[in-house]
């Protein structure tokens, strides 16, 4: 896919071959056979008319380095490595890992306006279309072992709604282990990924997947209620790079301090944005469902479930939680 012809027509504006082809630096038909493409692949819809030219209607939020740098605040910058911004990738988490894994990097963020094969929990896919919604992976080094890192995705979903907040999108929940919701609806979630030395140094990719503007060819493929940052708010929609930056002033700073602070940090803020609070619930982790009333989470980020036959903590893992019908 051509890395350059999508910047040219982000703006919505009609752009002729010819025009195109300059900026370029190839020939019309080359310009014609990457829109073909791009529009046979089902990348984007480009509207192509005679003696206008090409464009995307509506025009597309391009992520930008710059932009995101620039939204950084200075403990965010001192802490953030290398970015990436990747055009299409088959999964952030799976390629920050073998970054990892094969160049031994520590610390890295990676994005990208697409993700061909973008991971779920529970072995779901992840829908990511193109320059629509963030796909966002940060690698952290942490050397205390696995059980310092309890409760630390339930940190991540404190991070992510206070970085929306700071985009001035209405406030989310979270709902316990990792979704982000609006008015019970999925707006994102968080996948986090460890290789590594289960007692000493780990390495770990945390996953945020945000829907911005999901076009709806793609929602099809969502098998759940899910709503957009643009549904929330009334397409008044902060740019993706803006949001980006607000997600890494939260996130780098969490990273940093988790092993310092633990999540008994993050503990109190969490309960105060869980949506099943109090509520009657179903737990999917086993074979047997198990009923109970969702009573928050305790300093591990156990979820406490009120069951018939006393309180239980469940930790995450391959679980699932929802409210009883
Ligand atoms: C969930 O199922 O709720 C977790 C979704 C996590 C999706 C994000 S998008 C960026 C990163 N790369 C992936 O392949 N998955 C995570």
């Amino acid at each position: 896919m051509s890395r350059s012809l999508l910047p040219l027509l982000a703006d919505g504006e009609f752009h002729s071959g010819q025009d195109l082809a300059e900026a370029m630096g190839v020939s019309r038909t080359a310009v014609w056979k990457q829109v073909n493409r791009l529009v046979n692949d089902s990348v984007l819809a480009i509207e192509s008319v005679k003696g206008k030219g090409y464009r995307i209607p509506g025009g597309i939020d391009l992520l930008d380095a710059a932009q995101v740098k620039a939204g950084l605040d200075p403990r965010a910058a001192a802490l953030m490595g290398r970015l990436e911004i990747l055009d299409t990738v088959d999964s952030t988490n799976a390629h920050v890992m073998r970054l990892a894994e094969q160049d031994g990097l520590t610390s890295l963020v990676c994005t990208a306006e697409q993700q061909s094969a973008g991971r779920g929990r529970r072995g779901r896919q992840w829908v990511s279309p193109y320059a629509s919604n963030l796909y966002l992976s940060l690698l952290w080094e942490f050397t205390q072992g696995a059980a310092a890192l309890e409760g630390l995705s339930l940190a991540v979903g404190v991070a992510v709604a206070r970085a929306l907040r700071a985009c001035d999108v209405p406030a989310v929940q979270l709902k316990w282990p990792n979704d982000v919701l609006y008015d019970g609806a999925k707006l994102g979630g968080i996948l986090l990924e460890m290789s590594g030395d289960a007692a000493g140094s780990c390495r770990v990719v945390i996953g945020v997947g945000l829907n911005v503007a999901m076009p709806d060819a793609a929602a099809g493929a969502i098998d759940q209620a899910w709503t957009d940052i643009n549904t929330m708010t009334s397409s008044q929609t902060p740019g993706r790079s803006r949001i980006l930056a607000a997600l890494l002033n939260e996130l780098l700073p969490l990273v940093a301090d988790f092993e310092q602070r633990g999540f008994a940090h993050w503990r109190e803020e969490w309960q105060s944005l869980d949506a099943l609070a109090d509520a009657a619930v179903v737990l999917h982790a086993g074979e047997v469902p198990l009923a109970g009333i969702a009573r928050g989470v305790d300093a591990r980020g156990a979820l406490q479930l009120e069951t018939a036959t006393g309180l239980q903590s469940v930790y995450g893992g391959e679980v699932s939680l929802r409210a009883a019908s």
